[in-house]
């Protein structure tokens, strides 16, 4: 067949294929058209919608495909997210407060809401996103950091209701500026004429990362399964950090615990990995660079991974571009 006769048929095969899924070729298309044209996304259902459990790409099912081996984490967040979205009259803001190791999900948990609430995802302009160690890196600035973020968030809600804002390294910010923002994620009908009820805090932190992981380990010599943890076990450790962090007016909803990972997950995360670089997946080959590339304890048993899933991704390119069989062990 020449060339020409080539696209013919492909484009035949096109047609074909867009008049037997009509709708799905009109949604396909109109995706593509809101992402390039950035500017029309408005503080409305058309742009703004929640799918917690719907069947196939609601939260629950993001979760469940996406999360590895964060059981307790998944189901808080899936309750209060599906509580919260669905209250159309909620008494106050959301306040999740993630709690774990590096590593181990906490920012992709916080993108599954935020992929599950607006239609551009982390684009969202409805979306916003602070780094304590950037954003707010100078203690001396503590007051002008904390007026200009209460200023950023009255305006931003006070344009769309239903404005996120995840706090990244929470653990690091000074007190100050939490103390700044607290009102507005406190029981109040309305602030200065602004309502803030139906916005939603996240807050990321390592705090507590060692006492989950100990809880852990301790439940896994006690010859339990790591699906019989229950937020329970762990409630009473993280509350300690609650009075640390939040003070005595605690606006926190919910504190969410992620789990240190094992072996199991390294490997799902490196198949993972392995897809998004164009590799071919082979489980028996991450098995081996889980084994290698990421370091466990305790020493003699290498239960729990230190770093989590978050060397996965760097070990992978280096391991793509010197296309070595098995990537060096982790230093
Ligand atoms: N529990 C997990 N399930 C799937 N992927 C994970 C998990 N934990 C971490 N990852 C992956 O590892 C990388 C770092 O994870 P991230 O969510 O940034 O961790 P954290 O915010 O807890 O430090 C990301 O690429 C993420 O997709
Ligand atoms: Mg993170």
């Amino acid at each position: 067949m020449n060339s020409r006769n080539r696209k013919h048929l492909v484009v035949l095969l096109l047609l074909l294929v867009c008049t037997c899924r009509t709708d799905a070729f009109f949604r396909t298309f109109k995706d593509w058209y809101d992402k390039l044209t950035p500017s029309n996304e408005e503080c409305n259902e058309d742009w703004i919608s929640f799918d917690g459990r719907g069947v196939g790409k609601g939260l629950e099912a993001d979760l469940g495909r996406n999360l590895f081996g964060q059981h307790i984490a998944s189901d808080v967040i899936l309750n209060a997210m599906t509580g919260f979205m669905n209250n159309d009259n909620p008494k106050k803001s959301l306040v999740l407060s993630f709690h774990g190791r590096s590593g181990t999900g906490k920012s992709l948990a916080s993108q599954l809401i935020v992929k599950n609430i607006f239609k551009k995802g982390m684009d969202s302009r409805f979306v916003h996103f602070f780094n304590s160690i950037i954003n707010f890196p100078h203690a001396s600035q503590v007051e002008t950091y904390k007026s200009q973020l209460q200023h950023w968030i009255r305006g931003n809600v006070t344009n769309c209701a239903h404005s996120v804002f995840i706090f990244d390294e929470m653990d690091k910010m000074h007190p100050g500026i939490i103390d700044g923002i607290k009102p507005f994620m406190d029981y109040h009908y309305k602030l200065d004429g602004v309502s803030y009820q139906k916005a939603i805090f996240l807050f990321l932190s390592n705090g507590g990362g060692e006492i989950i992981r100990e809880s852990t380990l301790v439940s896994w010599k006690a010859g339990k399964k790591r699906e019989e943890l229950k937020l329970e076990d762990l409630e009473t450790a993280l509350s300690s950090f609650a009075f640390d962090y939040y003070g005595e007016s605690n606006v926190v909803d919910f504190f969410i615990p992620f789990l240190p990972l094992e072996h199991q997950h390294i490997v799902q995360c490196i198949m993972v990995g392995m897809v998004a670089m164009g590799l071919q997946p082979d489980h028996n080959k991450a098995c081996k660079m889980a084994d290698n590339i990421v370091n466990y304890i305790p020493d003699d048993e290498r239960r729990i991974s230190i770093p989590g899933c978050k060397k996965v991704a760097s070990r992978l390119r280096h391991f793509k571009q010197s296309n070595k069989e098995v990537p060096q062990p982790a230093g």
